[in-house]
């Protein structure tokens, strides 16, 4: 297979790798969620079962899961990580020791490690060192070409040309890496996870010594440089598990997500030609574009909780030790909430959505894929001129299940 049909194929959420996530599903999604949220914002059963298409789990084994649908109980439930407890996560054993699964004070001292490197002020340091340059290198391929895939030829690169550069690596094949990362988070298969996993500990090893020999102004360097306080105050470096941790988490967590969330903003715009319009012209639009935009259509629609106490939720009785799924998805399509939904609108005023969570997992790098998606945008608005879907082929669409994400973004430009 050429290097051009294998990003094809890794990019195409109706492939195996992705359809694992329920990618190839291209049906009314929303609808089927606004149907369960009317019945009552939780039921008993995981989102895919309840939607009629069971997915691979690996979060849950024999546990009993329940699942929530509006904003009161998704909001509620990540507010409060005592009760609905982020260590459902440590059953997926592929990332090492890493935030997302921490729960209470060790996620606090670990998470403290990195978060300045993330805050909203950091995002410029990302811009100049990364974002810039890989959406200038990126687009040189294509504009002056009148045409391109943006979802092949942009949004799937930037995020991981930008992740692996931050951990100094310089051979950043991206096909490769999205294999392993894929692979990493196979929810049908434990041994490709596992093998994945130690394959990138083997490629990150030496980057790692070397950061540890000599620091440079990354965030690998914030790693191997950093130090967790402990409970008594005194402080140590990170463990090698540790920084590895962190680092497959990010690539993990940082990469499908603002490939799929950059298309959906793209998407989404281009295809209200008005609204796009009044971006060209107003940037300080764009903050709402984006926020708007994962609202509206997050990515990842649904995460997990373990229940520690006997609680009731939304109404209903949910006994400790199950599994609760937070349907983001449908928080953010709350009528309670918004007006008019579905429908996507850059003058809305802005309120806080779920799509990046909240409470103490609230994504780390929210900023950084802010930062992504509006040099990309501002880099396409300012160099490509009258940009628009190219509509001779098959329309472009949003599909997928737990995934998001667009068909295609066929567009000409000049
Ligand atoms: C538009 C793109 C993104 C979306 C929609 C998104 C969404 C989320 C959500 C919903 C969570 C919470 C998971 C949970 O509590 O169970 C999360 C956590 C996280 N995200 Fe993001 N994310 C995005 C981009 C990124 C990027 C670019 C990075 C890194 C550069 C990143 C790193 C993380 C990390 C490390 C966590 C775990 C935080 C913790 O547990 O304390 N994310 N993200």
């Amino acid at each position: 297979m050429t290097g051009d049909a294998r990003v094809r194929e890794l990019y195409d959420l109706s492939s195996e790798g992705n359809a694992a996530w329920g990618g190839a599903y291209d049906g009314d999604l929303h609808g089927d969620f606004a149907r369960l949220r009317r019945t009552g914002p939780v039921h008993e059963g995981p989102v895919a079962a309840l939607l009629g298409r069971p997915l691979p789990g690996v979060f849950a084994g024999d546990l009993r899961v329940f699942s929530c649908f509006d904003w009161d109980t998704v909001d509620a439930a990540l507010r409060d990580n005592v009760t609905y407890s982020s260590e459902v996560y440590k059953g997926l054993d592929i990332f090492g020791p890493n935030i997302l699964a921490m729960v209470g004070e060790e996620h606090r001292r670990m998470r403290a490690v990195s978060q300045p490197a993330f805050t909203r002020r950091a995002a410029q340091w990302w811009i100049d060192k990364w974002i810039a340059p890989s959406v200038d290198e990126l687009m040189r391929r294509f504009e002056g070409t009148g045409r391109a895939d943006l979802n092949l030829e942009l949004c799937n690169l930037l995020p991981l040309m930008i992740t692996t550069r931050s951990f100094g690596l310089e051979d950043d094949d991206p096909v490769r890496w999205r294999e392993l990362i894929e692979d990493m988070i196979r929810p049908d298969s434990p041994e490709r996870r596992r093998q994945a996993s130690a394959e990138i500990a083997d490629l990150l090893a030496p980057v790692i010594a070397g950061h540890r020999r000599q620091p440079e102004d990354d965030l690998m360097s914030v790693f191997t440089q950093g130090t967790v306080v402990e409970e008594d105050d005194t402080t140590r470096p990170l463990t090698e598990d540790e920084v590895l941790g962190y680092c497959r988490l990010l690539l993990a967590a940082g990469t499908g997500t603002t490939w799929r969330q950059l298309g959906i903003t793209l998407f989404a715009l281009l295809s209200a030609p008005d609204q796009l319009d009044a971006v060209r012209k107003d940037r300080s639009l764009l903050r709402a574009a984006i926020e708007e935009s994962v609202r509206w259509e997050v990515t990842d629609t649904t995460f997990r909780r373990l229940i520690t106490r006997d609680v009731v939720l939304g109404g209903s009785e949910i006994p400790a030790g199950s599994v609760l799924e937070m349907c983001l998805s449908a928080a953010n399509r709350d009528p309670g909430r918004w007006r008019d939904p579905d429908v996507y609108d850059v003058r809305r005023p802005l309120i806080p959505h779920s799509g990046f969570a909240g409470g103490p997992h609230v994504c780390l790098g929210m900023h950084v894929a802010r930062a992504e998606i509006t040099e990309a945008l501002n880099a396409l608005l300012d160099r490509l001129g009258d940009i628009r879907l190219d509509d001779s082929g098959p329309p472009a669409r949003i599909v997928g299940q737990e995934h998001r994400g667009v068909t295609a973004l066929p567009v000409v430009f000049g």
